[in-house]
């Protein structure tokens, strides 16, 4: 399963990037609201830090502002993913954006309905939104597993899905065990994945074990 990081926060991304999990980066405008900076040089800095897909979302709702929006933030560097919302005019957008070779990123994801279009439209990435769906009371992974299981049904769907809105490691086990392509996590998530209490404490024993020998290496 690839990691990618979701914040636009560059000390976060710095940070995060030095731990070898980073397969990528993804933006929206709420992301981009809370950097507090402009929105092409902070998807600039990004890229120069991290190697893989860069999302970038068009703020734009028709199809005419949504392409030249898009066509301007895929300028900014080679692997810059843009990001379309998954709408009659978007996913027009991603039609002639990907006819470019420009990587597209449908987000706000919340049907298997939805995932296929964004499929048939040649997307690289779909985005559905876990988190938000168990904030409603729905099963968030149920759509993971639903659009999973209809992606394998066709050989030829190269969209990758990519599990958005996660809110607890859970997210994650739970939809690689499903054959989701991507997660994106809040650099808290990706934290907590590293955190068991065993893990600790067996190392504390080792360290006092270690240390009762008297021995070094170096
Ligand atoms: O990439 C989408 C993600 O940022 C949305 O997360 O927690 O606002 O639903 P959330």
């Amino acid at each position: 399963m690839k990691f990618f990081i979701d914040t636009a926060d560059i000390a976060e991304i710095r940070d995060l990037a030095q731990s070898g999990m980073v397969d990528g980066v993804t933006t929206n405008p709420t992301l981009i609201a809370k950097s507090g900076r402009n929105i092409m040089e902070v998807i600039a800095e990004i890229c120069d830090i991290v190697d893989g897909p860069v999302s970038a979302e068009t703020p734009a709702t028709d199809y005419e502002t949504m392409l030249k929006e898009g066509l301007k933030l895929a300028a900014i560097a080679k692997n810059v993913a843009v990001k379309v919302p998954l709408t009659p005019d978007g996913l027009k957008t991603c039609v002639a954006l990907r006819k470019e070779g420009i990587m597209v990123n449908v987000t706000l994801c919340f049907s298997a309905a939805q995932a296929l279009l964004a499929a048939k439209a040649g997307a690289s990435f779909i985005s559905p939104f876990v988190g938000r769906l168990d904030d409603i009371n729905i099963n968030g992974l149920d759509l993971i597993d639903d659009i999973c299981t209809i992606y394998s049904q066709y050989d030829y769907i190269e969209t990758e899905v990519l599990v958005a809105s996660v809110r607890q490691p859970e997210h994650v086990t739970a939809a690689a065990r499903m054959g989701a392509d991507v997660a994106t996590l809040p650099p808290k998530i990706l934290r907590q994945l590293y955190n068991h209490p065993l893990t600790e404490k067996g190392l504390e024993m080792f360290l006092a074990d270690w240390k009762s020998t008297g021995q070094s290496i170096l």
